[in-house]
């Protein structure tokens, strides 16, 4: 019998990066779409469903070869009835079609395209407008209302000048969790407007629980400004998640975690997310980034502390894999 394949990310996201539009997130490198604007906005739409049919009819694109997303299909439902072809509605929407940021983190995967300039005013997005597009989106049918979920990623949406014009929209059509990634260095009040219209989860990476060592990651003085806005957001019907980064030679010490774990005790915030980072995977010695031994000892002294302080301790599951292999390749 023929195969056929499906992904269900290709059935569900779209990535809006800077240079490029996505047909699954950041962490594959599947297929793209050159810059939008609202006139082309049918390429995008063309190309996803060509990718569909293809998979359909077995045929794998180059971008998704080896992709452990890539699933064959047995039980899928065919989006082909009665010999017509209804494409699935998108329902993940990821923004980050712009790069300004009012900090610089050392560690910053993004700011390459940024030149890693501190932008203190709202701007434009250096690369497209995104509203127009989504507005079109809407129009021609091809987001799931009532299923979407939006990621705010970036830069960082303080700087972004469309920023409360998306979150409006997509409150308007009935979005059904909107998650904004940001420095927390400027409080969002749209954040406090949308509280209780949809499901929203604010995701701040502080890296740091004091002024220097904050300071040294993020390349700006603004710890305060970080811990005031938290006890802000805390106040909120929302999902507040605080992350910790862990960079080598900045914060990769029992001690430095201790006191992230302290400050958030200290303001009763109850998520976090410990990672590494990633830019270390791009330091390979003989092809591979061996995970540092004092790591692994870091990682037990954060789940136990943050267990003790009832604290959820999150460490998402790409990170325990990369632990547990002890290396980025292998
Ligand atoms: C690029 S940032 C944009 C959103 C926002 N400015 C922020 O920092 O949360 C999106 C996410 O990527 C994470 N990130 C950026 N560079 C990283 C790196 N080198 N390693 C791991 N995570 C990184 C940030 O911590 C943040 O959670
Ligand atoms: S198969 Fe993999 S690379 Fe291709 S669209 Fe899906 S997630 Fe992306
Ligand atoms: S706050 Fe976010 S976008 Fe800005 S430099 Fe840091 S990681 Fe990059």
């Amino acid at each position: 019998m023929k195969k056929r394949y499906f992904c269900k990310r290709l059935y569900e996201t779209l990535d809006f990066d800077a240079l490029k539009v996505f047909y699954c997130c950041g962490t594959r490198t599947g297929p793209s779409c050159d810059i939008p604007n609202p006139k082309n906005i049918k390429n995008i739409i063309k190309k996803r469903n060509t990718l569909i049919k293809q998979l359909d009819k077995g045929i794998i694109p180059i971008e998704c070869v080896g992709c452990f997303d890539l699933k064959e299909k047995t039980t899928q439902k065919s989006f082909f009835s009665n010999l017509f072809f209804t494409p699935p509605k998108a329902n993940m929407i990821i923004v980050k079609h712009f790069k300004q940021c009012d900090c610089s983190c050392v560690y910053c995967c993004e700011q390459y395209l940024s030149g890693r300039k501190i932008v203190l005013k709202s701007k434009k997005s250096d690369y497209y407008d995104l509203l127009p597009i989504i507005k079109e989106l809407y129009k021609q049918n091809m987001i799931d209302k009532k299923g979407l979920d939006v990621h705010f990623q970036g830069g960082n949406v303080s700087v972004l000048d469309e920023f409360e014009d998306l979150v409006s929209i997509f409150i308007k059509n009935g979005v059904k969790r909107i998650e904004i990634a940001t420095n927390g260095i400027e409080y969002l009040p749209i954040i406090e407007q949308i509280a209780e219209k949809t499901f929203v989860d604010v995701n701040i990476s502080i890296d740091a629980g004091t002024k220097e060592t904050f300071k040294k990651i993020k390349t700006v003085d603004k710890f305060e400004n970080v811990v005031d806005n938290l006890k802000k957001y805390a106040k909120l019907p929302i999902l507040l998640r605080l992350k910790y980064i862990i960079v080598r030679g900045y914060n990769d010490s029992v001690e430095e975690i201790e006191k992230y774990i302290n400050l958030m005790k200290e303001l009763g915030i109850k998520n976090s997310e410990l990672m590494i980072d990633q830019c270390d995977s791009e330091f390979m010695e003989n092809g591979e980034f061996k995970i540092p031994t004092h790591y692994y000892e870091l990682f037990t002294f954060y789940k136990n502390k943050c267990t003790q302080e009832g604290i959820t301790p999150t460490i998402w599951e790409y990170i325990e894999e990369i632990l547990t292999k002890g290396s980025f390749f292998k």
